[in-house]
């Protein structure tokens, strides 16, 4: 009996040349046993063809050629392979069941006497390799929704870092989708199949590591830098280095790294559709599954109650559209019972990727003024209007984009909870947006900012500028005075809060 070796578990190539070997040779579907070379050395140079199965396929060998449209019958011509079952075939193969390669073979080997089998829904093969590139399409549109980056730091500086463990096999299909959205920022998305990287270059993948050592989301730095920093650079790949730094288990599916280049390039085509078709947007079933995977719908319903019900709310908030496009919810921090609030309007790029309000370029500036006022940030509850990133894309980099009135209303909701909670003395709106927040109605800046104004609720507020303002400001004298007028505003602030 036939028994096909796969290099890897998501090795469609592999899969397709030896289809085409065992098509072309007659061998019947019930005749081939397939299976994963799991204990494949990838570092070696593939076998030569023919090598491996015993039985004259050709199995991921270094001669291997694409499934071509056109399949020769038994020595005959004629038999064409449509486009959509390879298509079809390409997703499915990402899926975890066992099945998955025999289930193509059987249907690539009934097309030849159907060649409309592709469009009989009802057929059980048909309806089951839908259902597996369906199920597979949705694990990636639930990675590219929930994958959440935490900032870390190593020798060349910042890289995000994200653990996930997708449904199916779907992390290096996906990968691209990443490397479009944060082009300009390295990072790691470690699953237990397989690691990608994205170094501001080249994206790369090393194996994947055991689930059983998932880090905790506090610790996801740590494990990274323990296991990854000191030894991924794909320039300087070597195995025994490799080995010693990690237990042999996490390699089983090293990919060596000649077979890279090629690698990423099957990862983009295969998830080329996928991407076109819907990049940012879940489908109405994820989002439905978002919704019930959030457990009690904590952005609706009765308000929060604690600031742990907030932190952990605003990341599966559904008030407003703008989840869809942002990497997580960004929760204001702080001492519960800071007598200083200050509100932002909506994170920025890295407060997206971070999940920290202010620490981004705009967070510089803010430090550097509080600094300047003798304001200490850690006894102040700093938060936003709205607690997800609107952006565009322009090219590969993420614009931002001012929230509207409705994104912003959808939102106090958030911001309400945290002043009853918190309960400041005095409430800082940086920037218009803040101030539409905090006083229900556009407030201008000029008029009001360097007095203390007085809220419903008690507390007393102070609008001024958010700190991009004086970022952007092209004229030097203007910059220096609106910064001036700035810290005064936050001395005023920290007077009226003691
Ligand atoms: N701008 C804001 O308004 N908030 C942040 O958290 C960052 C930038």
């Amino acid at each position: 009996m036939p028994v096909v070796r796969l290099a890897h578990e998501t090795d469609f190539d592999g899969w397709r040349a030896a289809a085409r070997s065992l098509r072309q040779a007659g061998v019947a579907p019930h005749h081939v046993v397939w299976t994963v070379d799991g204990s494949a050395d990838l570092f070696s140079p593939p076998p030569p063809c023919g090598e491996g199965s015993g039985v004259g396929v050709t199995v991921g060998c270094a001669e291997a050629t694409p499934l071509r449209p056109t399949l020769s019958r038994q020595g005959g011509e004629g038999f064409r392979v449509p486009r959509p079952f390879v298509d079809l075939a390409g997703q499915a193969i990402l899926h975890r069941s066992d099945e998955r390669f025999d289930l193509l073979y059987r249907l690539l080997w009934r097309l030849q006497d159907k060649p409309e089998l592709m469009h009989i829904l009802s057929d059980a093969d048909v309806a089951r390799a839908h259902g597996f590139a369906r199920d597979v399409h949705r694990a990636a549109h639930k990675m590219k929704a929930f994958v959440r980056f935490r900032l870390a730091k190593d020798d060349e500086g910042e890289v995000y870092v994200a653990w996930f463990e997708p449904a199916h096999r779907v992390t290096e299909a996906t990968a691209p989708f990443f490397v479009k959205r944060f082009a300009n920022m390295r990072f790691s998305i470690l699953t237990p199949d397989v690691c990608v990287h994205w170094d501001l270059k080249a994206l790369a993948a090393t194996p994947g590591a055991d689930p059983a050592d998932a880090p905790r989301e506090d610790a996801l730095e740590d494990y990274w830098k323990t296991y990854y920093a000191s030894i991924f650079n794909p320039a300087r790949l070597k195995v025994a280095a490799m080995r010693k730094e990690m237990p042999k288990r996490y390699w089983r599916n090293l990919p060596e790294a000649a077979l890279i280049p090629e690698l990423i390039a099957q990862a983009e085509a295969r998830t080329s559709d996928m991407v076109r078709a819907a990049p940012t947007e879940p489908g109405r079933r994820v989002v439905r599954a978002a919704v019930r995977n959030s457990r009690d719908a904590p952005w609706e319903g009765q308000a929060p109650t604690s600031l742990e019900e907030i932190a952990a709310g605003v990341d599966h908030c559904r008030r407003c559209d703008l989840w869809r496009d942002a990497t997580q919810g960004v929760p204001g921090e702080g001492p519960p019972r800071a007598r200083l609030l200050f509100v932002g309007e909506q994170p920025g790029d890295q407060e997206d990727l971070a999940g920290r309000p202010f620490v981004g370029p705009a967070g510089q500036v803010f430090d550097r003024a509080l600094a300047a006022a003798g304001v200490p940030r850690a006894e102040t509850w700093v938060t936003n209007a709205v607690k997800h990133f609107k952006h565009e894309l322009t090219g590969k980099r993420r614009i931002h984009r001012t929230p509207n009135a409705g994104e912003v209303a959808a939102c106090r909701w958030w911001l309400d909870a945290e002043r009853r909670i918190i309960r400041p003395r005095v409430i800082v709106a940086l920037g218009a947006t803040a101030g539409l927040a905090v006083f229900g109605k556009a407030t201008s800046i000029k008029d009001n900012r360097g007095r203390a104004l007085q809220l419903p609720d008690q507390a007393q507020a102070v609008v001024t500028y958010h700190p991009s303002f004086l970022l952007r400001l092209p004229d030097e004298k203007a910059k220096a005075e609106a910064y001036e007028a700035f810290v005064e505003d936050l001395k005023l602030a920290w007077t009226l809060a003691a």
